[in-house]
């Protein structure tokens, strides 16, 4: 018996979205985008957000989604202004500071692994503007959910956001994880990115089922101009981009997108309750489909022997469910863990 609490990328991939790529493998179609499967892929980006000239660039992964928005939205001069456990500044080995030509991450505090409004303005109030000598703040990137599980609401967005437009930064969002936020928040996507004030949005699909397909999702044209070029030269433009685009439609479609999302959070919601029930410390507000929490060494080491995968992170245990994990997982877990608490 396993148990799979390792990553939500441990999971395999929906069979909806297989089946979306068997059913576009018939054929010829154009290649670098040019496809029809791409086109609908962008009309359908352009109803699920409400938006009627959002722009889209299907990527191949987390890092180059969030490395390539950023790349387009700052100059090589500029700072990208972001939490400090940002997955962009601990996690991506710098790849937003190399696709931009050398822009650096600057990491605020705020509790809940979320940004603090006061911080963001402390930080704003505090950069010598205009000066060659210190990095110009230039982009506000927010990460929702967060690393750590926790996710931002409307006005919290929409607070930070406002800070940021007073000094003409513009706003990322990296949704690795979107769609766990979409179901968290119950918020529309539009409510939670371009009418809070987000301009280009990382859309992540393959930790919630798909095989190997994120999008950029850009709501206005100066980035999606620059991504035009930006995507080719770091060769994200795939020559058989129908398959990526078949993803990233069947994702989109149904509510397939949603409805994974939905079984992770409620996956994790049933695990958090156990482990809050048999006296387990849970360190983050389990919003969406990760807990991170203190373990005792032995009880980990009885999980660990009883098939139960998950990491040891920062001297706490790392829980994450996905869009296949189960209600009998989630019993199994809380049953070896109650029987070596006792
Ligand atoms: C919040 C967040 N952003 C971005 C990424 C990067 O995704 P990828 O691993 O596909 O590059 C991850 C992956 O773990 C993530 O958790």
């Amino acid at each position: 018996m396993t148990v799979e609490l390792r990553s939500d990328n441990a999971a395999s991939v929906s069979p909806a979205i297989l089946e979306a790529m068997t059913a576009v493998n018939s054929g010829s179609a154009l290649a670098y985008g040019g496809d029809e499967v791409t086109a609908a892929l962008e009309s359908r980006v352009r109803e699920v957000f409400e938006h009627p000239t959002a722009r889209v660039f299907p990527v191949l992964s987390g890092t180059a989604a969030n490395a390539l928005s950023l790349s387009a939205l700052t100059p090589p001069w500029g700072s990208v202004v972001c939490h400090e456990t940002a997955h962009i500044l601990g996690s991506e080995g710098g790849a937003t500071s190399f696709l931009s030509g050398g822009a650096v991450m600057t990491g605020i505090a705020g509790e809940g692994y979320k940004m603090a409004a006061d911080a963001l303005q402390a930080h704003l109030d505090g950069v010598r503007w205009g000066d060659p000598h210190h990095s110009q703040p230039t982009v506000l990137s927010l990460t929702s959910p967060s690393d750590y599980g926790t996710v931002y609401s409307v006005p919290e967005i929409s607070e930070l956001t406002g800070i940021a437009k007073t000094r003409d930064l513009r706003v990322h969002l990296d949704g690795a994880r979107f769609a766990n936020a979409v179901v968290a928040t119950g918020a529309t996507p539009a409510d939670l990115t371009w009418r809070a004030g987000v301009d280009v949005l990382s859309l992540g699909a393959t930790k919630n089922g798909a095989l190997s397909a994120e999008a950029i999702v850009c709501f206005s044209d100066a980035p999606a101009d620059e991504l035009v070029y930006r995507t080719k030269r770091s060769g994200h433009v795939t020559s058989k981009m129908r398959y990526q685009s078949a993803q990233l439609l069947a994702y989109l479609t149904d509510d397939l997108w949603l409805r994974n999302a939905r079984n992770a959070n409620d996956r994790m919601a049933e695990l958090a309750a156990g482990l809050v029930e048999a006296g387990v410390r849970i360190t983050n507000s389990v919003d969406a489909n990760l807990a991170w929490v203190d373990l005792p060494d032995e009880t980990a080491d009885r999980l660990d022997a009883a098939g139960v995968l998950f990491y040891r992170l920062d001297g706490r245990v790392r829980f994450v469910t996905s869009w296949e994990t189960t209600s009998e997982d989630v019993d199994t877990v809380l049953a070896v863990l109650r029987d070596a608490l006792t």
